[in-house]
């Protein structure tokens, strides 16, 4: 079947459409109905029972294919590559979960993950899963206070973490930042499983800290415990406007169904191929296609502990591609910019036979048109861009290899996937003709798979996503769609930022700023950059009579926010400056400050109040370096 056969498809009748989808999906209670009009926003596959393990790896051992590679851990940063088969991973998995289970996890407790990228850190979700317990998986590079923040609103039983994650040249000690994340928390974990690693053995807290591999002696594995379709798989959280992180609830039934559709028909892959995301699994993309969709599908996954350039150089990639026979890689832009600035020519993946490779799959932000083209020349396959978010977990625009390839359009994700019928809107919530830049929405209901609610936030999840335009969910991106239905995505209509592929919120960085004893007011904006897409730039006024030297409080702002948010939000250039632009009601405006530093032509608002202080955000830009435009 074609895109288009597939897509009119679903739109003619999409409850059979993903009834026929939940027949790749082992049930312990099959659906009746594919679609339920309950919950905020709908629900799918209510009325089943089904285990996320079982279909990631048990049925794949009772398949036949338990000597299959399940898992490959590549790590450049320690030397080592592991395997690990379908039997082992289900053994590692049922013996953890036991343990978990000594240790009083049961269905529906949360249990949060801090971890590098490890086998283990699959092997931890899969084994929450096996229980029905919801993992929170938190990612490496945040600091000690957004994981008691996690920590607070997700109120674990436990927490499995590691000693330590390796950046390029230095360990980075996780346990200590976890000891001083339950310690600012409110809430106490019971138990910390801690993975010991070689390069660095963490100091254990008597009493709640218990080793990973001594926790496991002598605990009878536990099998698969079947959940209702719409209980919580995960919570992950993501950025939004404010310090408070939003906590996505995936549901456990769509999940399965939406995940393993995807893998075919938009990756091309089936049972047996290897499967590459080069993400992080505290990302979605980590979530979504490390762990769980190439391993529901049957697939290789490859857990990959190094970074595009300098481990050891930028053919890394094209040394795993062809070691491990990758079919079809995933990335982020940035990752292969990164790449591109070290190795422009591409000389070094002549080096490699990378002929397994049947395409590079690109998402996380925006693909630029160079990008693409450098990287379609270099490695001869389709590179193809895709458009999705940690809110659904799974692709709204993509260009699907699996039902075969549309023609390409640079600059775009291509097409919706099946279950979104995407819209671009004006003000009033009406579709603008093609061509028109607008707020992107997808009609309700979402598809299978997308977020259930936010945690503990069901208010905000309401007022964040669907009450802008009714009957809509709103992504929070802007775009047009062109005349052959493409879709372009061209910005965020909010205060998220993208760097270096990841999400970042610059409200949750202006609250860190003001909290400095000098800063009288301030502004955070993202600002164009060639290799990480964007980077956070601050603006602080300081309170009058202030006894220190803006250079000080410049370093001590640029600390604080790595020390409250953590070195993964790469704020390196706080400016000081006299005053912000404002509109007559006091409205900081972020978009026009956006756009002199992007150097791109503005309009001076109608609204400003001191047209003046533009010219004044201009030259603070152009002495930084920054190459400013004019109105
Ligand atoms: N644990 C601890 N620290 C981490 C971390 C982790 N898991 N991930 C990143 N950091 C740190 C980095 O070491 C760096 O620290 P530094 O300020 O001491 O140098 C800081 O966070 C910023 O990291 P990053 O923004 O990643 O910049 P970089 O210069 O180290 O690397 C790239 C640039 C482009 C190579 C890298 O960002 C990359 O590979 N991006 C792809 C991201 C991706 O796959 N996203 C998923 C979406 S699909
Ligand atoms: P995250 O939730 O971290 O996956 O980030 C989601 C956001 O990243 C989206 O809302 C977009 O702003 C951006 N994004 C992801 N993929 C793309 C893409 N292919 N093109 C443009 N923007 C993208």
């Amino acid at each position: 079947m074609t895109y288009k056969d597939v897509y009119s498809a679903w739109r003619t009748d999409p409850e059979a459409f993903w009834l026929a989808q939940a027949d790749l999906i082992d049930w312990d209670s099959a659906p009746t109905r594919a679609y339920f009009d309950q919950g905020p926003a709908g629900e799918w596959f209510v009325d089943t029972r089904v285990n996320t393990c079982r279909n990631a790896v048990d049925r794949h051992v009772e398949a036949g294919r338990g000597d299959q590679i399940a898992i490959i851990h590549d790590s450049p940063v320690t030397g080592q590559i592991f395997r690990l088969t379908y039997t082992d991973l289900r053994d590692r998995v049922a013996r953890l979960a036991g343990a978990l289970r000594a240790q009083r996890v049961v269905t529906g407790d949360r249990v949060i993950v801090y971890m590098p990228m490890v086998p283990e850190a699959l092997i931890a979700m899969l084994a929450c899963q096996r229980l029905g317990a919801v993992h929170s998986v938190v990612f490496g590079g945040f600091a000690a206070h957004e994981l008691a923040v996690r920590i607070d609103d997700a109120q674990p039983k436990a927490v499995i973490a590691a000693s330590c994650g390796i950046e390029p040249g230095r360990v980075v000690a996780y346990k200590p930042l976890l000891d001083r994340a339950i310690e600012a928390a409110r809430h106490k974990p019971d138990t910390c499983v801690i993975l010991q690693r070689d390069q660095l053995v963490a100091s254990m807290v008597d009493g709640r800290d218990v080793d990973w591999h001594d926790v496991q002696r002598n605990v009878e594995p536990a099998d698969c415990v079947p959940v209702p379709g719409n209980h919580p798989a995960y919570i992950l959280y993501t950025s939004g406007t404010t310090g408070q992180p939003k906590g996505v609830v995936r549901p456990t039934a769509g999940h399965l169904v939406a995940l393993q559709w995807s893998m075919d028909a938009i990756y091309g892959i089936k049972a047996g191929d290897v499967f590459w995301a080069a993400s992080d699994v505290g990302w979605v993309v980590g979530h979504s296609y490390i762990c769980y969709a190439p391993l529901i599908a049957g697939a290789t996954t490859i857990v990959f502990e190094g970074k595009p350039v300098g481990t050891p150089d930028a053919g890394t990639f094209w040394r795993v591609i062809q070691d491990h026979k990758v079919k079809s890689f995933f990335t982020a832009p940035t990752a292969i910019r990164a790449v591109k600035r070290e190795d422009p020519q591409g000389t070094l993946i002549g080096d490699y036979d990378i002929s397994s490779l049947q395409a590079l799959f690109l998402a996380g932000e925006r693909a630029d048109p160079d990008t693409v083209t450098w990287a379609e020349e270099k490695l001869g396959v389709p590179v193809i861009d895709h458009w999705w978010q940690t809110e659904t977990g799974w692709a709204v625009a993509a260009n699907p290899l699996g039902l075969g390839l549309l023609p390409i359009r640079k600059g775009s994700p291509a097409v919706p996937m099946p279950g979104y019928d995407v819209q671009v809107l004006d003000e009033a919530g009406q579709p603008v003709p093609s061509g028109t830049l607008g707020p992107i929405a997808v009609r309700l209901p979402l598809p299978p798979g997308t977020l259930l609610t936010l945690w503990n936030a069901e208010d905000r999840f309401r007022k964040s996503y669907l009450e802008r335009f009714c009957g809509f969910y709103e992504t929070g991106d802007a775009g047009y769609v062109d005349d052959d239905g493409y879709l372009f995505i061209m910005a965020r209509t909010d205060d998220v930022i993208n760097v270096a592929g990841h999400r970042l919120s610059t409200g949750a960085m202006e609250e860190v700023l003001a909290s400095h004893p000098a800063v009288a007011e301030c502004a955070v904006i993202g600002v164009a950059d060639p290799l990480k897409g964007q980077v956070p730039v601050g603006f602080l006024c300081l309170k009058k009579g202030v006894d220190a030297t803006p250079d000080g409080i410049r370093d001590e702002v640029i600390a604080l926010v790595r020390d409250r948010i953590g070195p993964v939000a790469a704020f390196r250039t706080a400016l000081i400056v006299d005053r912000l632009p404002k509109t007559r009601s006091g409205k900081i405006l972020r978009a026009t400050m956006c756009s002199i530093a992007d150097g791109q032509t503005y309009r001076v608002p109608a609204t400003i109040e001191e047209p003046a202080v533009l010219e004044e955000i201009g030259v603070a830009l152009q002495v930084a370096g920054f190459p400013i435009s004019k109105t």
